[in-house]
């Protein structure tokens, strides 16, 4: 069952095995020079890279688990349709006229690396539990099932063929692990050859320009021998418009994707404090977040107060990196700073729970609270690791009644109990107080009169996101609302909060 609620019967192995077949016939009646690539796993990045290499010319089969989790991304490929609805149309282009051209095919058979020139890696290699679940600085990494992944190419690909590793790894994974489970396949089979490989990791950010930021983002990469680099650069320059910049070893362009993803981590937990002090001395820190962004080159990327980091990325990757130093380079060195960023993030979501609390100055056991936003993003689908899990799970522990609004999410697999109301109307009326999660257009167009239309009556509302402007935050003062705003510190001094 796909997000939208489409249903996919996983096939037999009989039906697979003839969908399969035909591929394969596709694929060799079509060798004309232009090389073929295997996409492993179908999710939020290789949906994307299938997407982009296809429309790049390259003949693209996407690869992905037979098991009910995952088939319905392939039935929706196979169908020309993004797994997850998208908000950017180009994706939805690329991936309906690369099948109506029989340029892109999408299969569980593990066999079609067999017929790639190049293998792009784009599994996911994550945590074992959750990053909320588990104690922050402890998590184990769960490196088996992407070893499995590695090794199903070994027992396939061609002995010449390319493997470019664009997953996230720990720092030392494409040695300590992807090399030795290739080696030890391919010898199985009698290829004693040393493989070619690439680390590529991706840049892709899910959203209006999710297909064009494959292509346009700068991209760093390292081969293992200078075959591979030079192969690596050649195929990133067949789809990559952006300039390529080539790093001295695999542990680099690793290091290098690990340490992106922490500075953001990083910069994102740094301003909570502040967003703290702000709130307490009764400023308004986005306007001045705002201001320090004039200076532009050294301060432009200043991040603004918020909700939470959720998504699959920021939540993991400084793990990842603490995890691979230790465990597969022997390295003694802490990430001190950078696993407290976090801690913070993942606690983050608590502050517009004590928000919330503030200004239902009756209590919240027994209370409806209207919660618009699951996705980790505005306009996209993608709830994992969202903060408003973490939310969530501190109202209900409270005793409230929660109602959650997504116009993006139909189903949340992560919490599937719960209902996520399409309906606006339906999720707000009535409701004792409303906290804006995530800034979806659709709340920004709100406007004080409408929400309390929906409401039907002046409760509370939290803004989290800055959803609110001062003037629909007076205008609903002067309805009668409570007001209260994550970074909002000048609400409070104006009594926002409090009982009109
Ligand atoms: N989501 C992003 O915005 C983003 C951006 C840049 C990099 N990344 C990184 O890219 C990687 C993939 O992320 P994602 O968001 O696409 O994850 P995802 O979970 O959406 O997709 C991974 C896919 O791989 C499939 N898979 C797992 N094992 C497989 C196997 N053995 N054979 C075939 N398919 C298999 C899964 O079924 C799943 O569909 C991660 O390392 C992530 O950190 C993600």
């Amino acid at each position: 069952v796909a997000p939208d609620g489409s249903v996919f019967p996983v096939p037999t192995e009989t039906e697979a095995q003839a969908a399969y077949a035909e591929i394969a016939r596709a694929v060799d009646e079509q060798r004309d020079g232009s090389s073929v690539v295997a996409v492993q796993g179908l999710g939020f990045v290789g949906t994307a890279v299938a997407a982009a290499l296809v429309s790049a010319g390259h003949r693209v089969i996407g690869v992905d688990l037979p098991g009910p989790g995952s088939y319905w991304k392939l039935a929706k490929i196979a169908a020309g349709l993004p797994p997850v609805g998208s908000p950017d149309p180009a994706l939805e282009a690329a991936l309906s006229e690369g099948v109506a051209a029989r340029m892109l095919h999408a299969t569980p058979f593990e066999e079609a690396y067999g017929l790639a020139d190049v293998i792009v890696v784009d599994v996911d290699l994550g945590l074992d539990g959750t990053v909320r679940a588990a104690p922050v600085r402890e998590a184990a990494v769960d490196m088996a099932r992407f070893e499995q992944a590695i090794r199903a190419i070994g027992r396939h690909m061609r002995p010449d063929a390319l493997v470019v590793v664009e997953t996230t790894v720990p720092v030392g994974t494409c040695r300590a692990v992807v090399i030795p489970a290739l080696v030890d396949e391919r010898r199985r089979r009698g290829i004693e050859d040393p493989p070619l490989l690439a680390n590529a990791y991706e840049r892709v950010m899910p959203g209006p320009r999710y297909l064009e930021s494959v292509r346009a983002y700068p991209r760093s990469f390292a081969g293992i021998d200078p075959e591979s680099s030079t192969q690596a650069r050649a195929f990133l320059e067949s789809f990559v418009e952006a300039p390529l910049r080539e790093l001295p070893d695999l542990e680099s362009a690793e290091l290098g994707k690990l340490l992106e993803n922490s500075y953001r981590a990083a910069n994102i937990a740094f301003i909570h404090e502040w967003t703290l002090l702000a709130e307490s001395i009764g400023v308004d820190l986005w306007t001045i977040v705002d201001s320090i962004r004039a200076r532009v080159g050294t301060h432009d990327n200043i991040r603004d107060p918020g909700f939470g980091v959720g998504g699959y990325c920021l939540t993991k990757d400084s793990l990842l990196a603490q995890w691979g130093a230790a465990r597969l380079l022997g390295s003694e060195v802490r990430l001190e700073t950078t696993l407290t960023a976090l801690e913070i993030n993942a606690m983050m979501p608590l502050h517009t729970l004590e928000h919330v609390r503030t200004v239902s100055s009756d209590g919240l056991a027994g209370c409806t609270i209207a919660v618009c936003g699951v996705a980790y993003l505005p306009e996209v689908a993608d709830t994992r690791n969202s903060p408003t899990e973490t939310l969530l799970g501190g109202l209900e522990a409270a005793g409230v009644r929660v109602r959650v609004h997504d116009p993006h999410v139909v189903r949340w697999p992560e919490r599937p109990d719960v209902v996520v109301e399409q309906d606006l109307r339906h999720a707000l009326t009535g409701a004792d107080g409303v906290v804006l999660a995530v800034p979806h257009r659709a709340y920004i167009e709100l406007g004080a009169r409408r929400l309390t239309e929906l409401v039907g009556r002046p409760s509370f509302v939290v803004d989290a996101q800055n959803i609110l402007d001062d003037v629909t935050a007076a205008e609903l003062r002067a309805l009668g609302w409570r007001v209260s705003g994550v970074g909002k510190g000048h609400w409070r001094a104006a009594g926002y909060a409090e009982p009109a």
